[in-house]
C-alpha cells in the first residue's frame, strides 16, 4: 500500500513555475528509481482524450469483441482450467504514426475516430519529443541528442497500441500482458480511469500503477536503458485480468528508426560500457522472439554480435 502512495505523479504545468527545478528533479529520480511516472497537466486536451475513450470502447463492443471472443474459444481459452503462460488475455490493434501513417488502412474505423486518433498521435508525439528534451537536460546531454539519435536516417518510429482486456471469469489463471519491458524508447500511456491492472516491478514486489483520469503514463524502454548507460531502466510490467470491467488501453511507443544507431552517450560512460551498441532493427529482430524474457539477455547477445560484427573483415579475407 504504502508503494503505491509513493507512485511518482508529476505536474507538467509546474515547469512554467517556479517549481520547475523541484519537478525536473522529481522527473530524474522517477527515471532512476522507477521507470515509470504518471503526468498530470500534461497539455493534451481532456476532451479529446474523452472522445477516444468513448469511441476506442465503442469501436471495441461493435467490432473486437465478438472476435475476441472467437480467439478465446480457437484458443480453448473459454474454460481455463489451469494457469495459461503464453497468451494474453487482451484484444488489440495497432496504429502506425511514422515513419508512414496506416491509419487509412485499418478497418472499421469511423472518420470521426480516425481523426481524433490522427490529431492524439500528433499531440502525443509533440509530448515525447519534449519529454525527450527534459530527460536530456537532467542527463547533462545537449538539447536534441536524444531526438537525434532515434532519428537515424528516417525518422523515429512512432505507433499507438489500441488494447482493450474484457473482464476474465479465473483472474488468477491468465495475465492480461505478460510481465515484459518495452524495447524501444518513450511509452506515453492513455489507460482506463476506472479499471485497473497495470503493474511494474519495483524492488522485487509488484505495485500497481493507479488510474488517475486525464493522465499519461510514461515508462522508459530498453533503449533509453542502453543509451543513458544504465543511469535510467526500464522496467519489468504486466496487465493483470479482473474479473469485472473492460479496461482500455491507448499506449504509444516513441521509438529510434530502424536504421538508428543505438549505443551508450559516451559523456555517461566512463571507462567501458556494459551495454552494447548496434543498429534498433537488429535489436528488435531480437526481442520479437524473446519480449517475455529478461532484457539482461537481449543486451548480452547484442554485445555478441557487436563483437561478431567486429571480428568479420578478417573472416573476410580467410574466406577469400
Ligand atoms: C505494452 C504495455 C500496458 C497496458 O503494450 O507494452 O505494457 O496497460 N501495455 O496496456
Ligand atoms: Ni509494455
Amino acid at each position: 500500500m504504502e508503494k503505491n502512495i509513493k507512485f511518482p505523479v508529476i505536474d507538467l504545468s509546474k515547469l512554467n513555475g517556479e517549481e520547475r527545478d523541484q519537478t525536473m528533479a522529481l522527473i530524474d529520480h522517477a527515471c532512476q528509481n522507477w521507470g515509470f511516472f504518471e503526468l498530470v497537466n500534461h497539455g493534451l486536451p481532456y476532451d479529446l482524450m474523452d472522445n477516444i475513450e468513448r469511441m476506442t470502447k465503442e469501436h471495441y463492443k461493435k467490432h473486437m469483441e465478438q472476435k475476441f471472443k472467437e480467439m478465446l474459444r480457437s484458443k480453448g481459452l473459454d474454460t481455463l482450467e489451469t494457469e495459461v503462460q503464453d497468451v494474453d488475455w487482451e484484444s488489440t490493434f495497432y496504429l502506425r504514426h511514422l515513419p508512414q501513417s496506416n491509419l487509412y488502412d485499418i478497418p472499421d474505423m469511423s472518420n470521426e475516430y480516425r481523426l481524433a486518433m490522427k490529431d492524439f498521435g500528433k499531440m502525443v508525439e509533440n509530448l515525447a519529443e519534449d519529454l525527450l528534451d527534459l530527460l536530456c537536460e537532467n542527463l547533462g546531454l545537449e538539447k536534441g541528442y536524444l531526438k537525434k539519435v532515434f532519428h537515424g536516417t528516417t525518422g523515429p518510429t512512432f505507433g499507438t497500441k489500441v488494447s482493450n482486456y474484457p473482464p476474465c471469469p479465473k483472474p488468477e489463471m491468465i495475465k492480461g500482458l505478460r510481465a515484459h519491458t518495452d524495447a524501444g524508447g518513450l511509452i506515453l500511456l492513455f489507460q482506463d480511469d476506472k479499471v485497473s491492472g497495470l503493474q511494474l516491478l519495483k524492488d522485487g514486489d509488484w505495485v500497481d500503477v493507479p488510474p488517475l483520469k486525464h493522465s499519461i503514463v510514461i515508462n522508459l524502454g530498453d533503449q533509453l536503458e542502453v543509451i543513458t548507460n544504465g543511469k535510467y531502466k526500464s522496467v519489468m510490467h504486466r496487465v493483470m485480468t479482473q474479473k469485472e470491467g473492460n479496461r482500455m488501453s491507448i499506449a504509444s511507443f516513441y521509438n529510434p528508426g530502424s536504421d538508428a544507431e543505438i549505443s551508450p552517450a559516451t559523456s555517461l560512460v566512463e571507462k567501458d560500457s556494459k551495454y552494447p551498441s548496434f543498429v534498433f532493427d537488429d535489436y528488435m529482430k531480437l526481442y520479437a522472439g524473446l519480449k517475455f524474457q529478461a532484457k539482461e539477455p537481449r543486451f548480452e547477445a547484442m554485445k555478441n554480435a557487436e563483437a561478431a560484427a567486429n571480428l568479420n573483415p578478417i573472416a573476410a579475407v580467410e574466406t577469400f
